[in-house]
């Protein structure tokens, strides 16, 4: 890519991604930094957040700070953090999350497990735009913007408790874009489809190799693998002037995986090879 100052689409914005030792947020951090942002890489993942801060720069253009997004005081503090050290933020990604238990069932949704799901990916969301929205009112400025999932809109593949917590991410992003645009500060989402991070990884127990196997058959766009550097490059958009007048959009990053139900046809196929 052109490392030239006008190629650099974030040049001179302040952004804190949550959740951004791992997975899409770390991506997102990478490309943003790429793009001449200084980055408050947030996360409980402290040596991670950290190497990662090593690799990308000087504390002049990127720092971690430990914040527990369900934490009121250390979201608090990761935005007075930016504000002190660069100046400004301009940019809030509320994108930690979990997927609590994976047992898909009302009857196996265990209430406490419930409580966490909607603690980091509903409540740690809140916090992050309540904050930043302290700091980018007076400067009538700010993009504010979340990472839901593709469960915000296609139901019976996820667990309810996570389910409920990313169709109200989209809520609550909705929301704020009537609220915030009053003073011409954007908000949005993305909503992935399953990408092999350490997140779904875990949750199923599968290689990395094992799940992108599992994507690729069942993906609707054939010919690629989705990866965490695909959602970054979402965000970047979304928080560039590209998208200067796009707000209380929910972009969806599935390769059209949303859009379909095929079991009908398949029940057809099924049907008529089983027929005499
Ligand atoms: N991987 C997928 O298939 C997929 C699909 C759709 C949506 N998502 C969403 O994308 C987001 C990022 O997930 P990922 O796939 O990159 O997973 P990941 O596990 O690689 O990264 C998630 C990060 O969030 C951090 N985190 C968790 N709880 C936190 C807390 N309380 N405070 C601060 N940080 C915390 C973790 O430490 C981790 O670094 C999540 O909101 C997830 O729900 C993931």
């Amino acid at each position: 890519m052109d490392e030239s100052c006008s190629s650099k689409r974030l040049n001179g914005k302040v952004a804190i991604i949550t959740g951004a030792a791992s997975g899409f947020g770390k991506s997102t951090a990478r490309l943003f930094v790429k793009h001449g942002a200084s980055v408050v890489v947030a996360d409980v993942l402290d040596d991670l957040g950290r190497s990662l801060c090593q690799e990308l720069g000087s504390e002049k253009t990127v720092s971690y700070l430990h914040c527990d997004v369900t934490s009121d005081s250390d979201v608090k503090n990761a935005v007075d953090f930016a504000v002190e050290r660069y100046g400004k933020l301009d940019i809030m990604y509320n994108n930690a999350g979990i997927t609590g238990e994976m047992d898909p069932t009302i009857l196996g949704t265990d209430g406490e497990n419930f409580k966490k799901v909607f603690e980091v990916n509903v409540y740690g969301g809140f916090l992050g735009a309540k904050h930043a929205a302290r700091v980018m009112i007076p400067r009538r400025s700010g993009l504010i913007l979340f990472t839901s999932s593709v469960a915000s809109v296609n139901s019976g593949e996820s667990p309810h408790a996570y389910t409920m917590s990313k169709h109200a991410v989209v809520g609550l992003m909705r929301n704020l874009c009537v609220e915030l645009g009053e003073f011409g500060i954007r908000v949005n989402s993305i909503s992935p489809g399953a990408i092999a991070t350490p997140l779904l990884r875990n949750a199923l127990g599968f290689t990395e190799e094992a799940l992108e196997e599992v994507i690729r058959s069942s993906a609707i766009l054939k010919g690629v693998v989705p990866t965490a550097e695909d959602v970054a490059e979402a965000a970047l958009y979304l928080c560039s002037d590209e998208s200067r007048v796009i707000s209380g959009h929910n972009l969806v990053v599935d390769g059209g995986y949303s859009t379909a139900n095929r079991s009908f046809s398949a029940a057809v196929i099924r049907k008529l090879s089983s027929s005499p």
